[in-house]
């Protein structure tokens, strides 16, 4: 009971590329290449943070789906990068774009965050509680990343995507999302807690960048995004035959290539574009939706499968119809 009738996106224009990377740690070109697919990173400049990229992605969703700020009942912004614990990143953006009759709270799914908080929108649309609601995704990656570290410096990049949902019938046609949080120590992030073993993993021993056991998450995301991606188009009563393309969280392509074996698909019924934006996060799948929209290779009635994984460790997948 929810279609999306706006997108948007926004990247910095600061870029890192892999010879930036190669000048800052021990890695190479080829190496990043062959095991990640990324080329370059767009990267947030030091006054512009995480609320700044979701409100010029929102602007343009807004834009995009040619209504006013005033229209939108909700807002929901997802990130693990945001500008403050209080206020919420989605009353910043509130505040930023003037929609003064939404309320407004932020989700933190991680990587996941785009499709779980699509999921909770539909619900507010379906029961008919809001007309309109913005769906914000958008991270800043770099500014949680340690630098010293060749096993995540390398994949973050920070960016912003955007999508007005409206109560249209059609639209959402099916979602799942999960968490296993025994595996969250696989990826984590620091806020108060006092954990000397967690700083000590960390290269710079900073308590303020985000870890990761790569391998392991790699190993979880390929299966979760194959299975996720499979119950919602049997959910929805439909096939692979029926569904146009497919919107990976953007992480590695790797990670692309192995769930669409899974999954028994080619893989370039999948879209990706990690190669020019590494992993943005949350941001990653919305930025894609626009990219592919943009393409042309998603069209009115297309449907399309959304499907992330992330720190928590969280998974999250729609089917839609565009
Ligand atoms: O949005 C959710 C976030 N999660 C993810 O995106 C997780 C995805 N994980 C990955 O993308 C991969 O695990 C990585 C790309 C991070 C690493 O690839 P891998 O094939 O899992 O490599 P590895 O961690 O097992 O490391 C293999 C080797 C190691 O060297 P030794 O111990 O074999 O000598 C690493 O030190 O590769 C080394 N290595 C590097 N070498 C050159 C790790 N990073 C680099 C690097 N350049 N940047």
């Amino acid at each position: 009971m929810s279609r999306i009738i706006g997108l948007g996106y926004y990247a910095p224009d600061k870029v890192y590329d892999n010879a930036y990377m190669e000048k800052i740690v021990e890695t190479s070109d080829e190496w990043i290449t062959q095991r990640t697919g990324i080329k370059e990173r767009h990267i947030a400049a030091d006054d512009e943070f995480t609320s700044d990229l979701a409100t010029r992605a929102a602007l343009n969703a807004i834009k995009d789906a040619g209504i006013t700020a005033e229209e939108i009942d909700l807002i929901i912004l997802t990130t693990v990068t945001p500008d403050y614990f209080t206020p919420s990143t989605a009353c910043v953006v509130q505040k930023n774009i003037g929609a003064v009759n939404a309320a407004a709270f932020d989700l933190n799914a991680a990587c996941s965050g785009f499709a779980t908080a699509m999921t909770v929108a539909d619900q507010f649309l379906s029961n008919g509680t809001y007309k309109k609601i913005l769906v914000v995704s958008a991270d800043a990656l770099s500014k949680a990343t340690d630098y010293a570290d060749r096993g995540t410096c390398i994949l973050f990049g920070d960016g912003a995507g955007a999508v007005v949902l409206s109560d249209e019938k059609g639209g959402i046609l099916s979602t799942w999302i999960g968490a296993r949080g025994e595996g969250g120590d696989k990826l984590t992030s620091l806020a108060y807690r006092e954990d000397a073993e967690e700083v000590e993993k960390r290269v710079s021993h900073d308590k303020s960048t985000v870890w990761m056991a790569g391998s392991e998450v790699m190993k979880f995301a390929v299966k979760i995004m194959a299975e996720a991606a499979e119950k919602v188009v049997a959910d929805a009563g439909l096939t692979w035959d029926d569904v146009d393309i497919i919107i990976p969280h953007q992480a590695n392509m790797r990670i692309v290539e192995s769930a669409a074996k899974r999954m028994g698909i080619t893989t370039d019924r999948m879209f990706v574009n990690l190669d020019r934006y590494g992993n943005t996060s949350g941001a990653s799948i919305p930025i894609a939706l626009c990219e592919a929209r943009d393409a042309g290779r998603l069209k009115k009635g297309d449907k399309a499968v959304l499907v992330g994984f992330g720190g928590g460790l969280t998974w999250a997948a729609a089917l839609i119809e565009y």
